[in-house]
């Protein structure tokens, strides 16, 4: 370590979590090196500039590389802290994929040296952070890794997930709480102090394994209880019910707080994690996976309700507004609004006008179908059926005299004064779906 006592720091992985992370040590005065595998990705951040959307992170990202504390490469250098944010996706059969892990553990592991911290920050199914331990003890038999060693050990290894809201993540990267679990009680107390430097949370230490599987029960819940209410949803419909005014009014018992249904469940995260859990315990886990069901399932519905309004008036043009899985952010990873809107394209073609302030062009699936990408202007001035995928705040604040004439169907409740034109409609074409 420096003898002004701030370690230097790798951060492996510069996407959503690696480069506001890096950013934020960085901040703190710790020189960090951003290590990435794409070479574009590199050459942007040594611009200062970003290849990624999130409030307020341009100007940290353009200031800490300008003042020299941020620089980004394809090779690893020597650190006294390296930070693991590399993806974590899983295959066909939902069986998660540590590779990029393991990838990222073999690139580190050659520069490695006695006082090293390795932090595994991706999202991981329960012992990678172990299985990351064993084979950096494979590549480095000259170094006495943690758990392995009855001495004490050279390095210490620990994982800490993160729970960032993207379009948050720079303020919630320093004021959430941490869990920060370690091989050993040491390598949690080791990384421990590295954390304190820049997270203003509580930073709670527990062992890898325990901090591995919070990670994953946390977007279980939450997958589990979205389920819950694109279940009411799809009951709703079935039973002519206003499943909004529903929730609402149920929301008013006191302990009582049902979520709000959606077009399906996206990002990289909720619809992702609980299939790590189903992996490690398939016999166990029903509700977890049945949940995933539902939340899929209901992205169906969407495309099957959608397309019966659509065919139902086949001279209206139709707006779809919004790709991203979630509010005001620019990430299309598991989106069901991309897959309703990209099945709504492939099916009526010129008809489908694509509203997304957050895509600089569509994506590749709409190639060829006929759709455009419009603004919110033009689609209130030129469609007559609106479908409401995503609730970003400029969709939101449209007022109600620039819609009312409108046939809406509005998956995310954001317009609750729409007059319920599609109910209606419903009604008059027997519309179960
Ligand atoms: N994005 C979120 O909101 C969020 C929230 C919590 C947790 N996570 C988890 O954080 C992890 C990273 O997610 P992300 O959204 O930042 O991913 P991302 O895809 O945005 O970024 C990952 C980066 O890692 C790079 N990379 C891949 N393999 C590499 C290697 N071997 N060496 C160096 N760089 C490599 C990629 O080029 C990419 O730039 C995942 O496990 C994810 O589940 C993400």
């Amino acid at each position: 370590m420096k003898s002004d006592n701030k370690p230097s720091v790798c951060v492996v992985g510069l996407g959503y979590i690696g480069l506001p992370t890096a950013a934020v040590i960085a901040r703190a005065g710790c020189k960090v090196l951003g290590l990435d595998v794409s070479q574009k990705v590199v050459d942007t951040i040594n611009r200062g500039e970003i290849h990624i959307e999130e409030v307020d992170l341009d100007g940290l990202v353009h200031g800490v590389v300008s003042r020299g504390l941020l620089s980004a490469s394809t090779e690893v250098a020597p650190a006294d802290v390296f930070v693991i944010a590399v993806p974590t996706p899983f295959d066909k059969n939902h069986a998660p994929d540590i590779s990029y892990v393991l990838a990222a553990g073999k690139t580190i592991a050659p520069v490695l040296k006695h006082g090293d911290v390795v932090i595994l920050e991706s999202t991981s199914p329960v012992g990678t952070t172990e299985q990351l331990r064993d084979m950096i003890a494979g590549m480095r038999p000259d170094l006495k890794v943690p758990g392995l060693t009855s001495e004490i050990p050279d390095i210490s290894i620990a994982y800490c997930p993160e729970r960032v809201l993207p379009g948050r993540i720079l303020e919630e990267l320093t004021n959430n709480d941490r869990s920060i679990g370690g091989i050993t009680p040491r390598c949690a107390r080791k990384a421990l102090a590295f954390y304190k430097r820049f997270v203003r949370g509580e930073c709670v230490t527990t062992d890898a394994r325990s901090a591995e599987m919070t990670k994953l029960v946390e977007n279980a819940y939450r997958d589990v209880n979205i389920a819950f209410a694109n279940e009411l949803s799809i009951v709703s419909d079935k039973m002519g019910l206003d499943v909004w005014e529903v929730i609402r009014l149920a929301n008013r018992h006191p302990r009582v707080n049902i979520l709000s249904p959606g077009p399906g469940v996206g990002g990289h995260c909720i619809a992702v994690d609980p299939w790590f859990i189903v992996h490690g315990a398939p016999e166990e886990t029903p509700l977890i996976r049945t949940a995933r069901g539902v939340n899929d399932g209901k992205m169906h519905h969407v495309v099957a309700k959608a397309e019966a309004l659509v065919e139902a008036h086949p001279d209206a043009k139709v707006a779809c507004l919004g790709l991203a899985f979630k509010a005001n952010i620019d990430d299309f990873r598991e989106s069901p609004a991309r897959f309703v809107a990209s099945r709504l394209a492939r099916k009526f073609g010129e008809r489908i006008h694509i509203v997304e302030p957050y895509a600089a062009e569509l994506p590749i699936e709409f190639t060829d179908t006929g759709a455009v990408q419009i603004d919110i202007d033009d689609a209130l001035e030129t469609c007559e059926i609106m479908i409401v995928l995503v609730d970003h705040d400029v969709f939101r604040v449209v007022p109600l005299a620039e819609r009312a004439d409108k046939l809406v169907y509005d998956t995310r409740g954001i317009w609750p004064d729409q007059p319920r034109v599609v109910r209606e409609e419903e009604a008059r074409l027997k519309l179960v779906v």
